[in-house]
Protein backbone atom coordinates (compact mmCIF):
# COMPACT_ATOMS: atom_id res chain seq x y z
CA UNK A 1 0.00 0.00 0.00
CA UNK A 2 1.61 3.32 -0.74
CA UNK A 3 1.94 6.11 1.92
CA UNK A 4 -0.94 7.97 0.20
CA UNK A 5 -3.44 5.80 0.40
CA UNK A 6 -2.53 5.18 4.35
CA UNK A 7 -6.33 5.58 5.81
CA UNK A 8 -5.82 8.35 9.02
CA UNK A 9 -5.68 6.31 11.95
CA UNK A 10 -8.70 5.22 13.86
CA UNK A 11 -9.94 5.01 9.84
CA UNK A 12 -11.43 8.26 10.19
CA UNK A 13 -13.47 9.30 7.11
CA UNK A 14 -13.01 5.65 5.93
CA UNK A 15 -16.76 4.89 4.04
CA UNK A 16 -16.14 1.40 5.18
CA UNK A 17 -19.77 0.08 3.03
CA UNK A 18 -23.01 1.11 2.42
CA UNK A 19 -26.22 1.14 4.43
CA UNK A 20 -29.77 2.45 3.93
CA UNK A 21 -30.34 2.80 7.81
CA UNK A 22 -28.86 6.18 9.51
CA UNK A 23 -27.73 8.98 7.96
CA UNK A 24 -25.11 11.69 9.37
CA UNK A 25 -23.71 14.78 7.84
CA UNK A 26 -21.54 15.92 10.61
CA UNK A 27 -20.78 19.67 9.37
CA UNK A 28 -24.89 20.12 9.38
CA UNK A 29 -25.69 18.37 12.57
CA UNK A 30 -27.74 16.17 10.75
CA UNK A 31 -28.82 12.60 11.75
CA UNK A 32 -31.39 10.83 10.34
CA UNK A 33 -32.69 6.91 10.51
CA UNK A 34 -34.11 6.08 6.90
CA UNK A 35 -34.54 9.04 6.31
CA UNK A 36 -36.09 11.03 9.39
CA UNK A 37 -34.77 13.47 10.57
CA UNK A 38 -34.05 12.78 14.53
CA UNK A 39 -35.41 16.39 15.25
CA UNK A 40 -39.22 15.02 13.90
CA UNK A 41 -38.33 11.49 15.71
CA UNK A 42 -37.17 12.50 19.14
CA UNK A 43 -40.00 15.37 19.57
CA UNK A 44 -41.26 15.32 23.15
CA UNK A 45 -44.87 15.89 21.81
CA UNK A 46 -45.36 14.56 18.38
CA UNK A 47 -42.60 12.29 17.75
CA UNK A 48 -42.35 8.37 17.78
CA UNK A 49 -41.82 5.55 20.29
CA UNK A 50 -38.73 3.62 21.46
CA UNK A 51 -40.63 0.63 19.71
CA UNK A 52 -41.88 2.51 16.81
CA UNK A 53 -38.16 3.61 16.24
CA UNK A 54 -37.27 0.06 16.53
CA UNK A 55 -39.51 -0.85 13.93
CA UNK A 56 -38.26 1.76 11.17
CA UNK A 57 -34.63 0.47 12.27
CA UNK A 58 -35.35 -3.00 11.66
CA UNK A 59 -38.34 -2.84 8.46
CA UNK A 60 -37.21 1.11 6.67
CA UNK A 61 -40.54 2.21 7.46
CA UNK A 62 -42.67 3.16 10.39
CA UNK A 63 -45.02 0.56 12.09
CA UNK A 64 -49.14 0.59 10.73
CA UNK A 65 -50.63 0.41 14.09
CA UNK A 66 -51.45 -3.15 14.10
CA UNK A 67 -48.09 -3.92 13.50
CA UNK A 68 -47.23 -1.48 16.69
CA UNK A 69 -49.62 -3.57 18.77
CA UNK A 70 -47.75 -7.22 17.43
CA UNK A 71 -44.31 -5.96 18.31
CA UNK A 72 -45.21 -4.41 21.49
CA UNK A 73 -47.11 -7.46 22.27
CA UNK A 74 -43.49 -9.52 21.60
CA UNK A 75 -41.29 -7.05 22.84
CA UNK A 76 -43.80 -7.20 26.47
CA UNK A 77 -43.84 -11.52 26.14
CA UNK A 78 -39.38 -11.09 25.93
CA UNK A 79 -39.30 -8.97 29.18
CA UNK A 80 -39.94 -11.89 30.87
CA UNK A 81 -36.21 -13.41 31.15
CA UNK A 82 -36.17 -17.24 31.14
CA UNK A 83 -35.18 -18.27 34.85
CA UNK A 84 -31.70 -19.22 34.46
CA UNK A 85 -30.84 -15.72 33.31
CA UNK A 86 -32.46 -14.84 36.54
CA UNK A 87 -30.83 -17.41 38.67
CA UNK A 88 -27.14 -16.14 37.10
CA UNK A 89 -27.99 -12.69 37.44
CA UNK A 90 -28.08 -13.72 41.69
CA UNK A 91 -24.63 -16.33 41.08
CA UNK A 92 -22.63 -13.19 39.25
CA UNK A 93 -20.18 -11.18 41.65
CA UNK A 94 -21.01 -7.74 41.82
CA UNK A 95 -19.10 -7.18 38.88
CA UNK A 96 -20.00 -3.65 36.23
CA UNK A 97 -23.49 -3.58 34.78
CA UNK A 98 -21.67 -3.94 30.99
CA UNK A 99 -19.64 -7.09 32.51
CA UNK A 100 -22.66 -8.72 33.53
CA UNK A 101 -24.51 -7.55 30.36
CA UNK A 102 -21.90 -9.50 28.53
CA UNK A 103 -22.03 -12.51 29.62
CA UNK A 104 -25.76 -12.67 30.00
CA UNK A 105 -26.27 -11.92 26.35
CA UNK A 106 -24.73 -14.03 25.42
CA UNK A 107 -26.27 -16.91 27.60
CA UNK A 108 -29.29 -15.57 26.30
CA UNK A 109 -28.74 -17.78 23.46
CA UNK A 110 -28.85 -20.92 24.86
CA UNK A 111 -32.65 -20.17 25.89
CA UNK A 112 -33.53 -18.83 22.16
CA UNK A 113 -35.70 -21.30 20.66
CA UNK A 114 -34.22 -19.69 17.19
CA UNK A 115 -30.97 -19.18 18.09
CA UNK A 116 -29.51 -21.05 15.16
CA UNK A 117 -32.02 -20.48 12.89
CA UNK A 118 -30.70 -17.82 9.98
CA UNK A 119 -34.24 -17.36 8.03
CA UNK A 120 -34.80 -13.53 8.02
CA UNK A 121 -38.18 -13.85 9.91
CA UNK A 122 -36.32 -15.91 12.81
CA UNK A 123 -33.41 -13.11 12.69
CA UNK A 124 -36.29 -10.70 13.28
CA UNK A 125 -37.85 -12.37 15.58
CA UNK A 126 -34.24 -12.47 17.67
CA UNK A 127 -33.62 -9.67 17.29
CA UNK A 128 -37.14 -8.22 18.73
CA UNK A 129 -36.44 -10.83 21.70
CA UNK A 130 -32.90 -9.23 22.32
CA UNK A 131 -34.35 -5.69 23.19
CA UNK A 132 -37.26 -7.09 25.21
CA UNK A 133 -34.61 -8.91 27.38
CA UNK A 134 -31.49 -6.48 27.35
CA UNK A 135 -34.11 -3.97 29.15
CA UNK A 136 -35.38 -6.68 31.25
CA UNK A 137 -31.75 -7.72 32.33
CA UNK A 138 -30.15 -4.02 32.96
CA UNK A 139 -33.35 -3.34 34.77
CA UNK A 140 -33.58 -6.15 37.53
CA UNK A 141 -29.22 -6.09 37.30
CA UNK A 142 -29.89 -2.55 38.57
CA UNK A 143 -32.84 -3.37 41.29
CA UNK A 144 -30.64 -6.64 42.37
CA UNK A 145 -27.47 -3.64 42.65
CA UNK A 146 -29.47 -1.72 44.86
CA UNK A 147 -30.30 -4.66 46.86
CA UNK A 148 -33.46 -4.91 46.06
CA UNK A 149 -36.06 -8.10 44.68
CA UNK A 150 -36.69 -8.29 41.09
CA UNK A 151 -39.60 -6.95 39.74
CA UNK A 152 -42.08 -8.58 37.03
CA UNK A 153 -42.52 -6.61 34.22
CA UNK A 154 -45.54 -4.72 33.38
CA UNK A 155 -46.86 -5.84 29.77
CA UNK A 156 -49.43 -2.52 30.01
CA UNK A 157 -46.89 -0.02 30.05
CA UNK A 158 -44.14 1.18 27.01
CA UNK A 159 -40.79 -0.26 26.66
CA UNK A 160 -39.36 3.18 27.99
CA UNK A 161 -41.99 3.41 31.06
CA UNK A 162 -41.24 -0.36 32.07
CA UNK A 163 -37.89 0.01 32.17
CA UNK A 164 -37.92 2.61 34.51
CA UNK A 165 -40.59 0.67 36.55
CA UNK A 166 -38.58 -2.70 36.55
CA UNK A 167 -35.97 -0.42 37.81
CA UNK A 168 -37.52 1.49 40.73
CA UNK A 169 -40.83 -0.28 41.44
CA UNK A 170 -42.55 2.67 40.83
CA UNK A 171 -44.53 4.04 37.83
CA UNK A 172 -42.81 6.87 36.21
CA UNK A 173 -44.64 10.09 35.44
CA UNK A 174 -45.85 10.67 32.15
CA UNK A 175 -42.89 13.51 31.83
CA UNK A 176 -40.19 10.85 33.37
CA UNK A 177 -41.30 8.13 31.04
CA UNK A 178 -41.29 10.28 27.62
CA UNK A 179 -38.08 11.64 28.26
CA UNK A 180 -36.47 8.33 28.68
CA UNK A 181 -38.48 7.07 25.66
CA UNK A 182 -37.22 9.79 23.89
CA UNK A 183 -33.62 9.10 25.38
CA UNK A 184 -33.77 5.79 24.04
CA UNK A 185 -34.93 6.73 20.52
CA UNK A 186 -31.78 9.15 20.70
CA UNK A 187 -29.23 6.32 21.34
CA UNK A 188 -30.97 3.68 18.96
CA UNK A 189 -28.65 3.85 16.10
CA UNK A 190 -25.50 5.78 14.67
CA UNK A 191 -24.26 4.85 11.67
CA UNK A 192 -20.89 2.75 11.92
CA UNK A 193 -19.94 3.73 15.45
CA UNK A 194 -17.74 1.42 16.65
CA UNK A 195 -19.71 -1.15 18.46
CA UNK A 196 -22.12 -1.54 15.36
CA UNK A 197 -19.16 -1.85 13.38
CA UNK A 198 -17.68 -4.99 15.31
CA UNK A 199 -21.16 -5.95 15.13
CA UNK A 200 -21.02 -5.88 11.63
CA UNK A 201 -17.53 -7.34 11.33
CA UNK A 202 -18.84 -10.58 13.09
CA UNK A 203 -21.77 -10.84 11.42
CA UNK A 204 -20.16 -10.73 8.49
CA UNK A 205 -18.58 -13.98 9.26
CA UNK A 206 -22.30 -15.28 9.41
CA UNK A 207 -21.79 -15.84 12.80
CA UNK A 208 -24.77 -16.13 14.97
CA UNK A 209 -26.61 -13.23 15.95
CA UNK A 210 -26.15 -13.23 19.35
CA UNK A 211 -22.50 -13.70 19.13
CA UNK A 212 -21.88 -10.09 16.85
CA UNK A 213 -24.21 -8.34 19.77
CA UNK A 214 -21.92 -10.09 22.04
CA UNK A 215 -18.83 -8.35 20.59
CA UNK A 216 -20.83 -4.85 20.20
CA UNK A 217 -21.29 -4.61 23.79
CA UNK A 218 -17.74 -5.37 24.42
CA UNK A 219 -16.99 -2.36 22.06
CA UNK A 220 -19.81 -0.25 23.93
CA UNK A 221 -18.01 -0.47 27.03
CA UNK A 222 -15.14 1.72 27.01
CA UNK A 223 -14.52 4.99 27.87
CA UNK A 224 -14.13 6.09 24.36
CA UNK A 225 -17.73 5.15 23.43
CA UNK A 226 -20.57 4.37 25.64
CA UNK A 227 -18.30 4.60 29.16
CA UNK A 228 -18.32 8.41 28.72
CA UNK A 229 -21.58 9.04 30.02
CA UNK A 230 -20.99 7.55 33.95
CA UNK A 231 -17.39 9.12 33.58
CA UNK A 232 -19.45 12.56 33.00
CA UNK A 233 -21.63 12.14 35.70
CA UNK A 234 -18.89 11.16 38.09
CA UNK A 235 -17.02 13.74 37.19
CA UNK A 236 -20.10 16.13 38.54
CA UNK A 237 -20.54 14.33 41.70
CA UNK A 238 -16.42 14.50 42.24
CA UNK A 239 -16.97 18.61 42.42
CA UNK A 240 -19.90 18.45 44.13
CA UNK A 241 -23.56 19.34 43.82
CA UNK A 242 -23.24 22.45 46.32
CA UNK A 243 -19.62 23.49 44.74
CA UNK A 244 -21.48 25.82 41.88
CA UNK A 245 -21.06 26.05 38.21
CA UNK A 246 -17.80 27.92 39.30
CA UNK A 247 -15.58 25.33 40.58
CA UNK A 248 -17.22 23.48 37.92
CA UNK A 249 -15.18 25.55 35.69
CA UNK A 250 -12.41 25.74 37.76
CA UNK A 251 -12.13 21.97 37.85
CA UNK A 252 -12.33 20.99 34.29
CA UNK A 253 -10.13 24.37 33.88
CA UNK A 254 -7.98 22.63 35.63
CA UNK A 255 -8.24 19.19 33.70
CA UNK A 256 -7.87 20.80 30.49
CA UNK A 257 -4.81 22.63 31.83
CA UNK A 258 -3.17 19.12 32.34
CA UNK A 259 -3.94 17.91 29.07
CA UNK A 260 -6.82 15.71 30.30
CA UNK A 261 -9.52 14.69 27.68
CA UNK A 262 -13.21 15.59 29.28
CA UNK A 263 -15.98 12.97 29.07
CA UNK A 264 -18.91 13.90 27.03
CA UNK A 265 -17.06 16.23 24.39
CA UNK A 266 -15.64 15.74 20.84
CA UNK A 267 -16.95 13.35 18.35
CA UNK A 268 -15.01 12.04 15.60
CA UNK A 269 -18.15 12.58 13.34
CA UNK A 270 -19.96 15.94 14.00
CA UNK A 271 -17.96 19.36 13.67
CA UNK A 272 -21.01 20.88 15.01
CA UNK A 273 -23.69 20.06 17.79
CA UNK A 274 -24.21 16.44 17.96
CA UNK A 275 -28.37 16.56 17.67
CA UNK A 276 -28.85 14.37 20.30
CA UNK A 277 -27.30 16.35 22.67
CA UNK A 278 -29.84 19.25 22.01
CA UNK A 279 -32.80 17.09 23.43
CA UNK A 280 -30.40 15.83 26.53
CA UNK A 281 -29.58 19.82 27.29
CA UNK A 282 -33.56 20.41 27.26
CA UNK A 283 -34.45 17.26 29.69
CA UNK A 284 -31.92 17.56 31.65
CA UNK A 285 -32.79 21.24 32.97
CA UNK A 286 -36.42 20.52 33.07
CA UNK A 287 -35.78 17.00 34.66
CA UNK A 288 -33.31 18.48 37.03
CA UNK A 289 -35.53 21.73 37.99
CA UNK A 290 -38.24 19.15 38.76
CA UNK A 291 -36.25 16.59 40.84
CA UNK A 292 -35.33 19.62 42.77
CA UNK A 293 -31.50 19.72 41.81
CA UNK A 294 -30.93 22.43 39.35
CA UNK A 295 -27.11 22.18 40.12
CA UNK A 296 -26.15 19.57 37.79
CA UNK A 297 -27.51 21.53 34.95
CA UNK A 298 -25.92 25.06 35.88
CA UNK A 299 -22.75 23.18 36.22
CA UNK A 300 -23.19 20.79 33.13
CA UNK A 301 -23.84 24.62 30.92
CA UNK A 302 -21.02 26.05 32.53
CA UNK A 303 -18.91 23.47 31.56
CA UNK A 304 -19.89 23.66 28.15
CA UNK A 305 -19.21 27.08 27.65
CA UNK A 306 -15.63 26.43 29.08
CA UNK A 307 -15.13 23.48 26.96
CA UNK A 308 -16.04 25.22 23.72
CA UNK A 309 -14.49 28.38 24.73
CA UNK A 310 -11.20 26.76 25.42
CA UNK A 311 -11.27 23.68 23.00
CA UNK A 312 -13.42 24.60 20.67
CA UNK A 313 -15.48 20.81 21.07
CA UNK A 314 -19.37 20.46 21.79
CA UNK A 315 -21.49 18.06 23.68
CA UNK A 316 -22.32 15.20 22.52
CA UNK A 317 -24.80 12.33 23.26
CA UNK A 318 -23.24 11.25 26.81
CA UNK A 319 -22.89 15.06 28.30
CA UNK A 320 -26.41 16.02 28.84
CA UNK A 321 -27.41 11.80 29.03
CA UNK A 322 -25.81 12.21 32.10
CA UNK A 323 -27.45 14.41 33.89
CA UNK A 324 -30.60 13.20 32.57
CA UNK A 325 -30.53 10.16 33.80
CA UNK A 326 -29.19 11.39 37.17
CA UNK A 327 -32.44 13.15 37.63
CA UNK A 328 -34.49 10.06 37.02
CA UNK A 329 -32.98 8.36 39.50
CA UNK A 330 -30.82 6.24 37.79
CA UNK A 331 -27.75 4.83 39.36
CA UNK A 332 -24.35 5.77 37.66
CA UNK A 333 -23.30 1.91 36.89
CA UNK A 334 -26.31 2.05 34.92
CA UNK A 335 -25.61 4.68 32.32
CA UNK A 336 -23.40 2.78 29.73
CA UNK A 337 -25.95 -0.69 30.03
CA UNK A 338 -28.98 1.74 29.57
CA UNK A 339 -26.86 2.91 26.30
CA UNK A 340 -26.86 -0.62 24.70
CA UNK A 341 -30.90 -1.19 25.67
CA UNK A 342 -31.60 1.53 23.28
CA UNK A 343 -28.51 0.99 21.13
CA UNK A 344 -30.19 -2.90 20.82
CA UNK A 345 -32.13 -1.68 18.17
CA UNK A 346 -29.50 -1.02 15.91
CA UNK A 347 -26.84 -3.40 16.16
CA UNK A 348 -29.50 -5.59 15.17
CA UNK A 349 -30.67 -3.39 12.31
CA UNK A 350 -27.10 -3.54 11.26
CA UNK A 351 -26.82 -7.60 11.28
CA UNK A 352 -29.99 -8.19 9.30
CA UNK A 353 -28.72 -5.70 6.95
CA UNK A 354 -25.44 -7.63 6.93
CA UNK A 355 -26.60 -10.86 6.59
CA UNK A 356 -29.04 -9.60 3.66
CA UNK A 357 -26.45 -8.63 1.50
CA UNK A 358 -23.24 -10.17 2.96
CA UNK A 359 -19.54 -10.45 1.64
CA UNK A 360 -16.97 -11.40 4.80
CA UNK A 361 -15.42 -8.06 5.74
CA UNK A 362 -11.51 -8.65 6.02
CA UNK A 363 -9.60 -5.12 5.02
CA UNK A 364 -5.96 -5.40 5.29
CA UNK A 365 -3.08 -3.55 7.51
CA UNK A 366 -0.17 -1.65 6.33
CA UNK A 367 3.21 -3.73 7.64
CA UNK A 368 5.53 -1.89 9.84
CA UNK A 369 6.98 -4.08 11.86
CA UNK A 370 10.70 -5.71 11.46
CA UNK A 371 12.54 -6.22 7.80
CA UNK A 372 11.13 -9.14 6.03
CA UNK A 373 13.24 -11.83 6.30
CA UNK A 374 14.30 -12.34 9.68
CA UNK A 375 15.79 -15.56 10.48
CA UNK A 376 15.31 -17.95 13.93
CA UNK A 377 18.14 -17.95 16.42
CA UNK A 378 19.03 -20.86 18.58
CA UNK A 379 17.73 -20.43 22.08
CA UNK A 380 21.01 -19.75 23.73
CA UNK A 381 21.96 -17.20 20.72
CA UNK A 382 19.10 -14.72 20.88
C1 LIG B 1 -15.15 11.00 20.97
C2 LIG B 1 -13.64 10.94 20.79
C3 LIG B 1 -13.15 9.55 21.15
C4 LIG B 1 -13.34 11.23 19.31
O1 LIG B 1 -12.00 11.01 19.18
P1 LIG B 1 -11.12 11.34 17.91
O2 LIG B 1 -11.94 11.65 16.73
O3 LIG B 1 -10.14 10.23 17.80
O4 LIG B 1 -10.42 12.69 18.32
P2 LIG B 1 -9.05 12.79 19.11
O5 LIG B 1 -9.09 12.00 20.38
O6 LIG B 1 -7.94 12.48 18.14
O7 LIG B 1 -9.05 14.32 19.46
C5 LIG B 1 -8.66 15.38 18.58
C6 LIG B 1 -8.15 16.54 19.43
O8 LIG B 1 -9.21 17.05 20.24
C7 LIG B 1 -8.89 16.86 21.62
N1 LIG B 1 -10.07 16.33 22.27
C8 LIG B 1 -10.97 15.48 21.75
N2 LIG B 1 -11.92 15.19 22.64
C9 LIG B 1 -11.59 15.88 23.74
C10 LIG B 1 -12.20 15.99 25.00
N3 LIG B 1 -13.31 15.32 25.27
N4 LIG B 1 -11.64 16.78 25.91
C11 LIG B 1 -10.52 17.48 25.63
N5 LIG B 1 -9.90 17.40 24.46
C12 LIG B 1 -10.43 16.61 23.51
C13 LIG B 1 -7.79 15.84 21.66
O9 LIG B 1 -7.00 15.94 22.81
C14 LIG B 1 -7.05 16.16 20.39
O10 LIG B 1 -6.27 17.30 20.62
P3 LIG B 1 -4.79 17.43 20.02
O11 LIG B 1 -5.00 17.36 18.52
O12 LIG B 1 -4.32 18.73 20.53
O13 LIG B 1 -4.05 16.24 20.53
C15 LIG B 1 -12.96 12.02 21.66
O14 LIG B 1 -13.50 13.28 21.38
C16 LIG B 1 -13.05 11.71 23.13
O15 LIG B 1 -12.25 10.94 23.66
N6 LIG B 1 -14.08 12.28 23.83
C17 LIG B 1 -14.27 11.98 25.23
C18 LIG B 1 -14.98 10.65 25.39
C19 LIG B 1 -16.42 10.73 24.94
O16 LIG B 1 -17.15 11.65 25.27
N7 LIG B 1 -16.85 9.71 24.18
C20 LIG B 1 -18.22 9.59 23.72
C21 LIG B 1 -18.31 9.75 22.25
S1 LIG B 1 -20.01 9.83 21.72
Amino acid sequence: MSTDARPKAGLEDVVAGTSAICFIDGDRGILAYQGYDIHELADAERGVSFEECCFLLWHGRLPRRAELGDLQTQLAAARRLPDPILRAMRMLPAVDGMDALRTLTSMLAHYDADAAARTPEAQVRKAIRLTGQIGAIVATWGRLAAGGGPIDPDPALGHAANFLYMLTGRRPSALEARAFDVSLVLHADHELNASTFAARVAAATLTDLHSAIVGAIGALKGPLHGGANADVMRLLLEIGRDAGPERAEAAVRAKLARKEKIAGFGHRVYHTEDPRATHLRRFSKMLGERAGQPEWFAMSERIEALVKAEKRLNPNVDFYSASTFYALGIPIDLYTPIFAVSRISGWTAHVLEQYANNRLIRPRTEYIGPAYPQHVLALDQR
